[in-house]
């Protein structure tokens, strides 16, 4: 894998820990960035010692504070920015890791950095966290998922109001409407984090992926049909021993 420039990837003891890293910028999504991400999730998709996954932001402020505004400006039109984004389907690479991803959010938490969150598995945020979707006030909607996994996450209503009013939540909120599944203070983020990752990683790996894809797939399906999706990966499970 090539050095990166705009995150850091770190391997340790089959947890991956990808810190987004252009703190001057809050962590601002840009093409680099996801030309980065889309690498480093295509090595942890197919790296056997990888069980788990942290997702953070480094600096004081931002987890990410969304697409690199300065790309938008820059570009003829925020489509055309935009159209550059589909180049490469970052989330569909989310979306296919089969193993867990943990997300450790702190600051400001908008736009694709929201997104990105969404596309994680358990979601942990820091008492200073907030959180929104600021794209139809700039006149775009979010292409990052957001407009899909966002109502999937905490429903119909809330997502619309977060997306349509373009307000921010802060923690609490988003842990009542839980789009979060705990709030710490901030020394606690990262540890936590880890203390997650090696209690998932202590677990059988297979098990874990397993388990994951029974939750995550059988979300688009009917009842009888993630009840036989389980049936059929438990059934692997047995005859792989
Ligand atoms: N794209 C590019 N640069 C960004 C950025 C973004 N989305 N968000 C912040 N930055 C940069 C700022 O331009 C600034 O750079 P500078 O120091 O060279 O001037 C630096 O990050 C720090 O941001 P700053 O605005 O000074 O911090 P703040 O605490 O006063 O405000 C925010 C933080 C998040 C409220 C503000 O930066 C903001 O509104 N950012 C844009 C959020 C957004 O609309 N994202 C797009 C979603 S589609």
């Amino acid at each position: 894998m090539s050095a990166f420039e705009v995150i850091i990837y770190e391997k340790r003891d089959g947890i991956a820990d990808i810190t987004l890293n252009r703190p001057r910028a809050l962590n601002a999504y840009n093409l680099k960035m996801r030309d980065e991400l889309y690498e480093v999730l295509g090595a942890i998709k197919d790296d056997p010692e990888v069980e788990v996954v942290i997702l953070h932001g480094a600096g004081e402020k931002a987890f990410c504070a969304g697409a690199d505004l300065t790309e938008f400006l820059t570009a003829p039109s925020p489509v055309i920015a935009r159209r550059a984004r589909f180049e490469r389907d970052v989330w569909g690479r989310f979306l296919s890791i089969e193993q867990p991803i943990i997300a450790a959010m702190h600051g400001y938490v908008l736009g694709s950095g929201l997104e990105m969150a969404l596309c994680c598995d358990i979601r942990l945020a820091s008492e200073d966290a907030r959180f929104g979707l600021p794209e139809p006030g700039l006149g775009i909607i979010p292409a990052a998922g957001g407009s899909q996994t966002l109502p999937r996450t905490i429903g119909r209503a809330a997502a619309l109001d977060i997306l349509l009013s373009g307000r921010w939540i802060d923690a609490k909120e988003a842990l009542r409407l839980k789009l979060v599944n705990r709030v710490l203070p901030r020394a606690d983020l990262l540890p936590e984090a880890e203390k997650l990752a090696k209690k998932i990683k202590s677990h059988h790996s297979l098990a874990v992926k397993y388990a994951k894809q029974a939750v995550v797939r059988g979300l688009d399906l009917t009842l009888a049909e993630g009840l036989a999706l389980e049936t059929k990966l438990g059934k692997q499970m047995m005859a792989l021993g």
